[in-house]
């Protein structure tokens, strides 16, 4: 089954191969419209598509069935880094089998994926890249623009996090002599808590050694009860892989390389409970689907300026909605993510103010500058039950009436992965309609608020 059996003059090549596409299943990124927009020519369809992360993919020896990795790294196919990568081939994937389903500019991610041949639900979890071609990511550059993006998070219940957020990946996806497989298999994952991903750059991570920090800006985390936004600003330039205390694990959280924490902006978190919600009666009725605005202003407005304001607007019904104004006593009631924001959150709900180590704004609007990728992913939390964007209180013992303990409505027993697989096995993210654009280009809406309308028609 050798592609040198089929092709032997290829032979010479195939010994500088690593991390190779595999032979068995081809891989076709099903393809998702997105947008580009400006104020005088209103929104024109992109042809871009998705690919899901490289992790998710069965990794063996190239020219057979054995896995890479089952627990650990094999002896025998990876004894070092230079020979794991010539051996080991990242194989395409059929998409719908792991809960994804793409339909002209709507993607939809199920967490969980039922297995037809024996109707068993498991965790599927997928996470996404969005392509600009069948070998590179999107790189979006938003300084002085705005993002925006339509989701229904109605089949989202506490406990899980629909996600759409940038990365500050490599948009080869670190495609070099030793990953061949690059952006098309979805490699060159890395974020701000530095994950320990199984292949930094191509090298095999042996014993989870490495993580892989880069800058994060949390478009999204959110399900049907709380939503927050969240730049998390790390000191690199795309991935960097870290060590010891510059992962920022345990003791070391606030001595690494990333803000783990961010700088969140959460409605409920911020004292306005009224305005997020399943129902009709909350100021985005999370029952419905709804448009997500975020805006990247700059000091003077132009895209190479330093990023001073992170805005977000919503859009539903046709109406224009104003982002929550912080309501909590001693804090100014500001409404969008500034320095200011940040620090005073850190002072008066308490905790170690890493954005403002990290840079702040300015920081992370150099990655935003230079380009970053947008990811989509859906997930749940067996450590932390997804109490930080949920619940009614975080920590679990914390008092609840204590500025910043409430996260949302969810009661602290819930997002248990084993209750809720049962409970919501259908639950799933749609994502739909991604443009980018002019600040004002990417939506309509009547509204109140200050933001200067683009031009009504969008053209597809
Ligand atoms: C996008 O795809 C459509 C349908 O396949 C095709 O007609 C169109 O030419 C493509 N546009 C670009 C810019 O490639
Ligand atoms: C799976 O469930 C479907 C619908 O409930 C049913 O029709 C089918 O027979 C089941 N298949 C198996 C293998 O149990
Ligand atoms: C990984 O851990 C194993 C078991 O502890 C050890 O034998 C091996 O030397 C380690 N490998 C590397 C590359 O650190
Ligand atoms: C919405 O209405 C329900 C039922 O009347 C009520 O219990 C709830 O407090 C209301 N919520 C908001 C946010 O007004
Ligand atoms: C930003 O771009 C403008 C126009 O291209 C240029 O004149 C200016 O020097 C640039 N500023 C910085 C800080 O790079
Ligand atoms: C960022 O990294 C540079 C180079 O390693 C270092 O000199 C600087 O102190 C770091 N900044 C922070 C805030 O850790
Ligand atoms: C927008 O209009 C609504 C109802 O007309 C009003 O309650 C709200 O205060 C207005 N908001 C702003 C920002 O003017």
């Amino acid at each position: 089954m050798a592609l040198a059996a089929l092709f032997p003059l290829s032979l010479f090549a195939l010994t500088s191969l690593a991390q190779v596409p595999g032979p068995y299943t081809p891989e076709v990124h099903p393809p998702l419209t997105s947008y580009t927009c400006t104020l005088a020519n209103g929104c024109t369809a992109v042809n871009t598509s998705i690919v899901l992360d490289s992790a998710y993919r069965w990794l063996h020896d190239v020219s057979g069935y054995d896995n890479c990795v089952t627990d650990g790294f094999s002896q025998a196919l990876c004894p070092d880094i230079a020979t794991c990568a010539k051996n080991c081939a990242l194989e395409g994937v059929d998409y719908p089998s792991y809960g994804i389903r793409a339909d002209g500019d709507a993607v939809k991610l199920n967490i969980y994926k039922t297995d037809p041949a024996t109707n068993v639900t498991t965790l599927s979890s997928p996470r996404l890249y969005l392509l600009r071609d069948e070998e590179t990511y999107e790189s979006f550059k938003l300084l002085g623009k705005e993002f925006s993006f339509d989701v229904d998070v109605s089949k989202v219940p506490c406990g899980i996090n629909g996600a759409l957020y940038f990365s500050e990946m490599n948009e080869k996806g670190d495609q070099n002599e030793l990953n061949q497989a690059g952006a098309k298999y979805g490699t060159g994952y890395c974020d701000a808590q530095c994950p320990s991903t199984p292949f930094i750059k191509g090298e095999a991570n042996y014993n989870s050694t490495y993580g892989a920090c880069c800058n994060e800006m949390d478009i999204w985390e959110a399900n049907r009860a709380a939503t927050s936004y969240t730049p998390h600003p790390c000191n690199t330039t795309q991935v960097q892989k870290c060590s010891g205390t510059s992962c920022g694990n345990g003791d070391s959280r606030y001595l690494g390389l990333c803000d783990k924490d961010g700088c969140d902006s959460n409605p409920y978190r911020n004292g306005v409970h009224a305005y997020y919600g399943a129902a009709a009666n909350f100021s985005i009725d999370t029952t419905q689907p709804f448009t997500v605005v975020t805006q990247f202003l700059t000091q003077n407005g132009a895209a190479n300026a330093t990023l001073r304001e992170i805005r977000r607007l919503y859009v539903q019904h046709g109406k224009v909605v104003q982002n929550a104004r912080v309501d909590v006593p001693g804090l100014t009631p500001a409404d969008s993510v500034t320095d200011a924001y940040c620090s005073e959150q850190k002072s008066v709900f308490g905790g170690v103010d890493d954005t403002a180590r990290q840079g702040g704004l300015e920081q992370m609007g150099r990655a935003i500058g230079r380009g970053v990728v947008l990811a989509f992913a859906i997930w749940d939390d067996a450590s932390g039950y997804m109490a930080w964007l949920d619940q009614e209180r975080y920590p679990a013992d914390a008092d609840p009436s204590k500025p910043g303990v409430g996260r949302g409505p969810c009661p602290i027993t819930s997002g248990r992965p084993d209750e809720l697989i049962k409970e919501f096995p259908d639950a799933a993210v749609v994502f739909s309609r991604i443009r980018s654009g002019d600040i004002g280009s990417t939506f309509t809406g009547d509204g109140n608020g200050t933001v200067v309308f683009g031009k009504r028609r969008v053209r597809h």
